[in-house]
């Protein structure tokens, strides 16, 4: 890797803590934890390994992702794991540089790549039209679908059951997902109670205070399988399409992320980490 220019010197209000890489402080305080900074980030532009130029920060790739979503990321120790840390490895690898993953609330990551303080995020996270508003998309490297996670003796045997004359369900979400989009939506502020991670969710299904989680397939197995006396069901409350968000207008890097998927996808590198996750 062959550092070029050192472009910039940017102010990024940049994380102290695990949960911190907003600048948007405000909402995150207010949960409590967060620990902000004004630090001084080297933006530089750096020549991929194909020659490419891309602009990141301090050389390095950093990844700004919610690791509380099992097999996609999620922690092993200290280390985070999974379907998109793997993918994230070979994307860097590609592009020649060192990957850095940063943990924090899923509902930061837009703002933490909007505002500089990561390049990119890779959170199975949905396209949706409102994000792409925010933050540019890369081509997406996996489907995904809303599931809908019940006790094995709900009374809930069905999606249409949610929207049934008189039903009133209480339904659990992490905050700031399409699963809390589409469910306050469709059920209201009152129905709908947004966690912080999916664990939270689930353990207010497993204590009774809601009567469905709403979240994606893969982590809603995952929940299942950790815990005893869930089901999903058959089902599917929405479909989507996952990719990388990057900071709208950096092209440079989603066309060099974009290549890089592609090539995973191609050369079935993509199809091997999946099938290592999820058997
Ligand atoms: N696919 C959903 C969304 O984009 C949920 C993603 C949650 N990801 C996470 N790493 N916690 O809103």
């Amino acid at each position: 890797m062959k550092k070029i220019v050192a472009l910039l010197l940017a102010m990024l209000m940049v994380a102290g803590s695990l949960f911190a890489l907003v600048s948007c402080g405000e909402t995150e305080e207010a949960k409590g934890g967060v620990n902000t900074a004004t630090e001084t980030v080297e933006e530089t532009v750096e020549e991929t390994a194909e020659g490419k130029l891309v602009t990141v920060k301090e050389g390095k790739l950093i990844m700004a992702t919610n690791a509380y979503f099992q097999p996609y990321e999620y922690y092993e120790g200290e280390k985070i794991i999974g379907i998109d840390a793997e993918i994230a490895a070979k994307i860097a690898e590609k592009l020649g540089l060192e990957l850095e993953i940063s943990d924090m609330a899923f509902d930061s990551i837009i703002t933490a790549v909007d505002e500089g303080a990561a390049d990119f995020g890779l959170a199975g996270m949905t396209v949706t039209e409102k994000r792409l508003e925010d933050v540019d998309f890369s081509i997406s490297y996996a489907s995904g679908v809303q599931s809908i996670i019940v006790p094995e003796n709900s009374p809930i045997k069905s999606v249409d059951d949610l929207y049934a004359d008189g039903a009133a369900y209480k339904v659990g979400v992490q905050l700031g997902t399409t699963g809390d989009i589409y469910a306050t939506d469709d059920f209201g502020d009152d129905l709908v109670t947004s966690f912080t991670t999916g664990n939270e969710a689930v353990n207010a299904l497993l204590g009774g205070d809601v009567q469905c989680v709403i979240i994606d397939n893969e982590p809603a197995k995952a929940f299942v399988a950790n815990n005893t006396g869930l089901k999903i069901l058959d089902t599917s409350y929405a479909d989507e399409d996952y990719a990388a968000c990057i900071k709208k207008g950096n092209t440079q890097l989603r066309e060099a992320i974009d290549d890089a998927i592609e090539e995973l996808i191609a050369d079935g590198t993509i199809d091997a980490i999946v099938a290592k996750y999820i058997k």
